[in-house]
């Protein structure tokens, strides 16, 4: 049986994206590679401000990334915490010996900005606000990044943003500091490739691991390089991806995404996570259930791949991922077993 992933990522791949990657690597001092990395980093620049940097490896390194090139050990950072996600950005932080300030907000709710803004005024010298874009653990998505650049920017932080599973079908639509995101989820592309955009020059003033040194990549990315071997087959497999997200366009692909998570926020009969509408994620849906083995168990056996839960709704919850090469009735059929099996 060809299974389908509805999953939070790696997500189903379309099947030009699969024949793009399926190739001999070239050697990437090449001027061959150097133009199709070039091009990459153009089409990267058309979906969001900054600048756009590949490196090899996962979200967590791209977050990793992010952190120590704009934190030095003792900064403070504000990290509200509203799902296992955020708790990840906090413990990166603290991997780089930054002071964390934890908003401590629970599941399925956002804080707004005016309540980071208290916050980080209750503290001096915040250096760095860290926020998650899409909480996968709990389908939770914090549409106020654009105003979280404002408090950031009224407080003299840099607003550090891990959009790992969000970006580019949850546009950002205006300058963030940085933002830190993955190849695998709405990108469309295999893992392998740590993407970040950066609106503001590296800020640390500590050292930092050559594998991610900000400055090194900058540097060679002038020549269409990277300091070191990039993740070629996920950059082939991106360039596809890229021509199809940016032939549809950014608004009309996010679209796409809410039109899909509304009909299983429709018809699924479960009470979804997230307490609000507006936070109601587009890409990676959750919803409480009692059964989430007997959901996962019987829809793996009709050919559909979800997700359980994570974190403390770990064992009450499932997710279920709308990115990737699937089609309506794909979901339609979805939300037909979930129901019968929930009903049983
Ligand atoms: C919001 C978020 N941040 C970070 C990560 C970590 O990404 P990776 O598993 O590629 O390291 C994920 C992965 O699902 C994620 O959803």
């Amino acid at each position: 049986m060809v299974m389908k992933y509805l999953t939070p990522g790696p997500v189903q791949l379309p099947k030009a994206v699969i024949h793009a990657i399926a190739r001999q690597p070239h050697f990437h001092r090449i001027d061959e590679f150097k133009e199709i990395f070039k091009d990459v980093i153009d089409k990267l620049s058309k979906v969001a401000y900054g600048i756009p940097i590949i490196a090899p490896g996962t979200g967590t390194f791209a977050i990793d990334m992010m952190v120590y090139n704009y934190v030095n050990p003792n900064e403070n950072a504000v990290v509200p915490i509203y799902g296992e996600f955020s708790e990840r950005l906090a413990e990166s932080l603290e991997s780089r010996g930054a002071k964390v300030y934890r908003i401590k907000w629970g599941i399925g709710s956002i804080p707004p900005p005016d309540v980071i803004e208290d916050f980080c005024r209750r503290i001096s010298n915040v250096k760095a606000i860290a926020i998650v874009h899409n909480e996968t653990s709990c389908g939770t998505t914090n549409r106020y990044v654009e105003e979280i650049q404002s408090v950031a920017d009224s407080v003299g932080a840099t607003l550090l943003v891990d959009s790992v599973s969000a970006f580019p079908a949850e546009p950002i639509r205006s300058r963030v500091d940085v933002i830190a995101t993955a190849s695998q989820k709405a990108f469309l592309a295999p893992p392998g490739a740590a993407i970040l955009f950066i609106s503001k020059e590296p800020s640390s003033s500590h050292p930092v691991p050559p594998s991610m040194n900000l400055q090194k990549y900058l540097k060679m990315l002038s020549r269409n390089e990277t300091p070191y071997t990039p993740p070629i087959n996920v950059i082939y497999g991106l360039s596809v991806s890229l021509n199809y997200i940016l032939s549809i366009g950014i608004e009309k692909y996010h679209e796409i995404h809410r039109e899909r998570a509304e009909i299983l926020y429709r018809g699924i009969k479960l009470k979804p996570v997230p307490m609000e509408h507006h936070v109601r994620s587009y890409t990676v849906t959750a919803f409480y259930t009692e059964k989430p083995k007997e959901i996962i168990f019987e829809l793996k056996s009709l050919g559909y791949i979800i997700a359980g839960g994570m974190g403390e709704i770990r064992d009450r919850s499932i997710r279920i991922g709308v990115m990737g090469d699937i089609t309506v009735d794909d979901l339609n059929k979805v939300v037909e077993v979930v129901n019968r099996v929930a009903d049983r």
